[in-house]
């Protein structure tokens, strides 16, 4: 499954604020529409975002009428600009953006050429994504027991990259090497990426998968169903990671159970220059805890909280594992700080 496809002039997204109920495919023309998909979370998931944010540039260096080099990577330097704009969390999208720009910026030649090296890095960000993930896969499916029971938060699949996925590649290459994996997958409150996302694409690759509330995981850890957590990240700085909203609470009950718990993410989500201090966690629509899909269920007029990520500090990870291998986080300090 690839969620994203380059059209040459448009970008095909699979628009994933209707799944699971409908397949809606979207063509995205400009940065504006990018822009727009990335923040109502047509598309979303650390990876997918540097992929579609790359991609953005690449809209806008081909609708460009630029007639110098100079005007051109002004236009490109807008279009960044609009694109980062849209979610502050993850790492991805800041790290595909300025990828591109140094493309454009280092293209020997006429407007032509800045356009080819804006669409060649787009497309090579994309398929070293996919390049990436399997080899997570390959890694993290060593750590994977003969018969284990994986525990998952929110969407780190094929849906959240651009392939294969970062936590559900480790669970995709446990099943393709013969190993009995069953998922416990939390639904990931309030937009549902576990329940909607990760349930429909293990499904449909026939993964054995169950569904829990978030307010489950300490039951099922309590009575020795879980082998293990994977989960993905959305920036992994020097004292910790970065993931969806709930992924903090999952790891300080895996410690408390005794039970591994790891980070699985690509060496494109690493920022390991940064300290937690200096991360803005995005905080959304209250809309989104008040109203499940269409239907209110809280009261007019309730003060509401929505940070849609939150913060794990490095002592509640066994390990995080990258396209390089496992490390334990004092060796990912070593390896790439
Ligand atoms: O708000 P989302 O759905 O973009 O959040 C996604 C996550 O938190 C994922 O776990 C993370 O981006 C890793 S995806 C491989």
């Amino acid at each position: 499954m690839r969620s994203v496809e380059w059209l040459g002039s448009a970008l095909r997204v699979l628009d994933q604020t209707r799944l699971p109920s409908e397949e809606v495919w979207l063509e995205l023309r400009d940065p504006g529409e990018v822009a727009e998909a990335i923040k109502s979370m047509r598309v979303r998931g650390a990876p997918l975002l540097g992929a579609v944010a790359a991609y953005g540039l690449a809209l806008a260096a081909v609708r460009s009428r630029a007639a110098s080099k100079e005007e051109l990577l002004l236009e490109l330097e807008e279009a960044a600009e609009l694109i980062r704009s849209t979610r502050p969390t993850a790492v991805n999208l800041f790290w595909a953006i300025e990828r591109v720009l140094k493309a454009a910026r280092e293209a020997e030649g006429d407007v032509e050429a800045i356009r080819e090296a804006v669409v060649r890095e787009a497309n090579l960000i994309a398929e070293e994504d996919v390049a990436m993930n399997k080899r997570i896969g390959k890694h993290g499916q060593a750590l994977v027991p003969q018969r284990a029971t994986i525990l998952t938060h929110c969407n780190a699949g094929a849906l959240a990259t651009v392939g294969y996925g970062t936590a559900l590649g480790v669970v995709r290459a446990a099943v393709e090497a013969g190993k009995e994996v069953h998922v416990i997958a939390t639904e990931t409150r309030p937009l549902l990426q576990g329940a909607r996302l990760t349930a429909y694409e293990l499904l449909k690759d026939g993964i054995n998968v169950t569904l829990i509330t978030d307010n489950m995981v300490g039951y099922v850890m309590a009575k020795g169903m879980i082998d293990l957590v994977v989960v993905g990240a959305d920036r992994i700085v020097r004292d910790g990671v970065f993931n969806k909203i709930g992924t903090y609470s999952i790891a300080v009950l895996a410690k408390e159970h005794g039970i591994p718990f790891y980070v699985a993410a690509p060496s494109s989500t690493l920022d390991l220059s940064r300290a937690s201090s200096e991360v803005v966690i995005e905080e959304r629509d209250p809309r989104e805890v008040t109203h499940v899909g269409p239907i209110r269920i809280a009261p007019e007029g309730v003060k509401v909280l929505n940070p849609a990520f939150d913060f794990t500090p490095m002592r509640y990870i066994t390990a995080i594992i990258t396209e390089d291998g496992v490390f334990k986080p004092d060796e990912l300090l070593k390896r790439y700080g």
